[in-house]
């Protein structure tokens, strides 16, 4: 589908879905039970945010009170001043303090080893809380001490989160990398942080094979040096490279480690983490998080959206990494407040089986399931007879994050995951939200496929033109965010301005998301994708220009341009557009072939395998306007197939055209 067309089915879309009566039946309990209940809240929560938001904070443990509940001089937000928590205090202790710390916190499922049954592990508030603890204490015996960024490069094991939990209690920032990224993405990120101890495991399970997380981490210690400690987690038992005085084990540093670790006081404002993302120019940019804001935030969003209540039975899915965004604020620190066991999960969706996440949500009865379009449409082409084959009934809510969903996945996730009984939260935020912004509330919101509604409690969101005016209903304009909410990014580690030049200069006044979006007659939001060189794959955001730098790294290349063009099950492909060096020019069909494979690969090791091009196409010249920009647009319809690309006029060589087709 074009990127027009996409846009069109949107438009004309108006199915309207109320929330399911069963909705309110299975849940037993629901937060926001109507659009009144909504709209009241919603209201109070713009008039007067000071009151909405330290109502929201007394559900969490104050060490000390704070004293002031928002400054706002623009770009810099503080929330909660004065106030000291510690964010895992109220994740963990808080509720074995409370008598509840035999109930399940995280229940474990891995990846079906080799021929092997799935295992699965559950671990209480208590016995998490001991399992952080003594990791804490490891961690500070290796020298880390409060401010000290810890960077995290595993997989979906229970230790991820232990130890960012450790982290968290000792007041050491973490910096947690996907452990789909390269080793050079690894160097990058330590060099950035500065950051001394990092935390790995031997290798990941990845449908059977193993991903050699430890090898990266060596191969990214040469490049970067810094690091001076490695703590690593045995869990593929695989052959490994070892530098004694740097490299520890997990399971011996902990075995001799206390299981009593004090929660450090922190400041509101406290770095909670980083975590790196990419924009439109240069490398990956670290986002800066805090304390206080980001801990009411996200727990808040955690319950209205997805209804979580405690004591109802309800297990809840997300089915992302904890490498990214979504994984930090909707698997760990925004679930675990509201004492709702969370699943964690290994493996790939369809390893062994293409029903494997059907089977985990019938053995674990999930009751709110929470992933991205890419997998649902996925899903969908794999066959309903899959999901058929499990009992669903448990499910209550549905969510979707990271990118559009196209109304047709929509509707399947609806009908053949829903049963047309669970509300679908399509929710819209961003690695420096920190928490959902844009979302239906499952008990109140009708919602219409394709959009993600309305803003939650506390976000006044609009869309306006580049000079911040507000637009009229169904004109396309930037989204914006007008006034700061508590879990919003605090800047971008180590470049100040490039955080006041990537989120508060474009728009006069207020947060420039780097979306277009557009309302429609009743106020709900579509997005309709990136206004910057930023691409969604997968629902995994990238830079063009990280892409290009990577593919002009090979000695192959002279020149390269990037851009997104739709893809059936990513949402977003990669395009790329090579220059060659002479020497290099492929002879014929099989050595073409040849050095895209080279070229794929290469970019799969400087970022990672999700960075891979989809399309590869070498030429004698990029298209360049006379000022000599590289015309993204025209690249843009030849790569999607448009036969006859707008806004040529300004092509300096008409005859690369052609050439470029593929003609
Ligand atoms: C970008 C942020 C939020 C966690 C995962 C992605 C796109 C996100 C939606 C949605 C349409 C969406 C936007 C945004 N996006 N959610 N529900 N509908 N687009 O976090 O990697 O920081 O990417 O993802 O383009 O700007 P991220």
């Amino acid at each position: 589908m074009s990127d027009t067309t996409a846009i069109e089915s949107v438009l004309h879309e108006n199915r309207v879905f109320d929330p399911p009566a069963a909705f309110a039946r299975r849940a037993g309990h629901v937060h926001v039970p109507s659009m009144e209940a909504y709209h009241a809240r919603h209201r109070r929560s713009i008039e007067d945010p000071e009151g909405f938001w330290s109502e929201a904070a007394e559900a969490f443990d104050w060490f000390t009170p704070f004293s002031k509940v928002l400054e706002w001089k623009l770009p810099d937000a503080k929330w909660f001043l004065g106030g000291t928590t510690n964010i895992c205090h109220n994740c963990v202790d808080r509720q074995v303090d409370a008598g509840y710390g035999d109930d399940v916190a995280i229940i474990w499922e891995g990846e079906p080893m080799p021929g092997g049954r799935p295992e699965v592990r559950r671990l209480t508030y208590r016995e998490l809380q001991a399992e952080v603890s003594r990791f804490a204490n490891v961690l500070k015996g290796l020298g880390v001490e409060r401010g000290d960024i810890v960077t995290i490069y595993m997989g979906m094991v229970p230790e991820l989160a232990i130890a960012m939990l450790a982290c968290a209690r000792i007041g050491a920032p973490h910096s947690i990398i996907f452990g789909g990224f390269s080793a050079q993405a690894i160097a990058d990120r330590v060099t950035d942080a500065q950051s001394r101890t990092l935390v790995t495991a031997d290798g990941a399970w990845r449908r059977g094979k193993v991903v050699p997380l430890k090898g990266n981490v060596d191969a990214a210690i040469e490049m970067a040096g810094i690091v001076e400690n490695v703590v690593v987690l045995k869990r593929t038992e695989t052959a490994i490279g070892w530098t004694d005085g740097r490299d520890h084990w997990w399971h011996e540093l902990t075995a001799s480690a206390s299981e009593e670790c004090p929660c450090e006081a922190m400041d509101s404002e406290d770095m909670l983490f980083l975590l790196y993302t990419s924009g439109s120019t240069g490398k990956p940019k670290g986002i800066m998080h805090t304390t206080g804001g980001y801990m009411v935030y996200t727990a808040l969003t955690a319950r209205e959206v997805f209804n979580l209540v405690p004591d109802r039975d309800q297990v809840y899915w997300c089915t992302a990494d904890i490498g990214w965004v979504t994984g930090h604020s909707y698997i760990v620190y925004g679930i675990l407040p509201n004492r709702v066991p969370t699943l964690m999960y290994e493996g790939a969706p369809n390893h062994p089986e293409p029903d494997r996440f059907w089977d985990i949500v019938e053995r674990h009865k999930v009751t709110q399931f929470y992933t991205a379009p890419t997998a649902i449409r996925a899903f969908m082409k794999w066959g309903d007879e899959h999901p058929r084959k499990h009992d669903l009934s448990s499910l209550q809510v549905l969510g979707t994050v990271g990118e559009p969903i196209n109304p047709e996945a929509w509707i399947w996730y609806h009908e053949t995951i829903g049963s047309k009984q669970c509300p679908i939260v399509d929710t819209w935020w961003q690695t420096e939200t920190g928490g959902q912004l844009l979302t239906p509330l499952p008990g109140a919101t009708p919602t219409v496929p394709g959009s993600c509604t309305l803003p939650f409690f506390g976000i006044d969101a609009a869309i306006v033109n580049e000079q911040g005016e507000e637009q009229p209903a169904n004109t396309g304009g930037l989204l914006a965010i007008r006034q700061p909410w508590p879990s919003m990014l605090r800047g971008i580690y180590g470049d100040r301005p490039r955080f006041i030049d990537t989120y508060f200069s474009r728009i006069p006044g207020m947060y420039f998301a780097g979306d277009g979006a557009r309302r429609d007659e009743r106020g709900y939001f579509w997005i309709m994708g990136r206004v910057d060189d930023v691409i969604n794959v997968s629902g995994h955001r990238l830079g063009t220009m990280e892409v290009e730098s990577a593919l002009v790294s090979h000695d192959a290349v002279v020149e390269a341009a990037v851009v997104g063009i739709p893809h059936e099950i990513k949402g977003t492909g990669i395009a790329a557009f090579c220059t060659l060096e002479p020497q290099h020019q492929p002879a014929d069909e099989a050595a073409t072939e040849a050095l895209r494979a080279t070229l794929s690969a290469h970019v799969g090791r400087e970022i990672g395998p999700i960075a891979r091009p989809d399309l590869i196409r070498f030429t004698d010249a990029l298209p360049k306007t006379r000022s000599g920009k590289i015309m993204r647009r025209l690249l843009r319809d030849i790569a999607a197939g448009e036969d006859n690309p707008q806004d040529m006029s300004t092509l300096e060589d008409q005859s690369v055209l052609a050439q470029l087709r593929g003609t």
